[in-house]
């Protein structure tokens, strides 16, 4: 994993052995994703870039396969705008799964899992202190919890199988809590100072 150290200076063949970037080929996806993952650093604070330097290969690799599958990338949207659009697939799977539509519920649940990124990625959104190998090791499992069970959810009610994509809606639906619960301080926050006596 030594390799893997830099990723500006050159992700290595062997950060792909572990075949985290599935599809295509690994020597072009490895460039795209180098080319990716500069383009996001470039909108970084130094401050930021420094931190996500200092990540393990393993986290660094994570985000490279990230922002590698996820093919609709955004040059000005805010998290916030990603998460608002992921909480309209939210609503149209839950309508969909309760009328019986399973179609509906697929395509849903597919653009959930394939969701836009924002500007710059997803760190510059996270609280600086969670931008460390530590804090972002959760990062997996919610892309399992989310994602994974979006395209449970699709293959589920494809087959017309509501109840299952039922189970599997409330499993994904945990996963977006659990990622609140780490990454967000105060839900609903803003950004900006509401005059509000404290
Ligand atoms: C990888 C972690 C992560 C996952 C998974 C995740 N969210 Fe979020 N979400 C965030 C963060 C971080 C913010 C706050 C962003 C900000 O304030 O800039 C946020 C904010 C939001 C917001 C904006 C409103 C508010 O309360 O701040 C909505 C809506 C939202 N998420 C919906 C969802 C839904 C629905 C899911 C699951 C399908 C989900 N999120 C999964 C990290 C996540």
């Amino acid at each position: 994993m030594k390799n893997c150290r830099n990723w500006l200076l050159g992700v290595a063949m062997s950060c792909l052995a572990a075949g985290a970037l599935a599809q295509g080929n690994p020597a072009e996806d490895m460039k795209r994703g180098q080319e990716l993952m500069q383009q996001q650093m470039k909108l970084m604070t130094p401050e930021l870039v420094q931190k996500a330097n200092a990540l393990s290969p393993e986290i660094k690799k994570f985000l490279m396969h990230v922002a590698l599958r996820h093919e609709r990338r955004s040059d000005t949207l805010t998290l916030v705008q990603v998460m608002q659009e992921i909480m309209a697939e939210h609503h149209m799977i839950g309508a969909a799964i309760a009328t019986d539509n399973g179609p509906m519920a697929a395509d849903a649940a597919r653009r959930l899992a394939l969701h836009r990124l924002p500007k710059g990625g997803m760190l510059p959104y996270l609280p600086i202190e969670k931008v460390t190998t530590e804090g972002l090791s959760v990062l997996p499992s919610m892309e399992a919890a989310v994602e994974g069970n979006a395209q449970k959810i699709a293959e589920a009610a494809e087959k017309g199988d509501m109840v299952a994509a039922a189970r599997y809606y409330g499993d994904m639906t945990a996963g977006c809590v659990a990622c609140h619960i780490h990454f967000r301080g105060q839900p609903g926050a803003t950004a900006y100072t509401p005059r509000l006596k404290q």
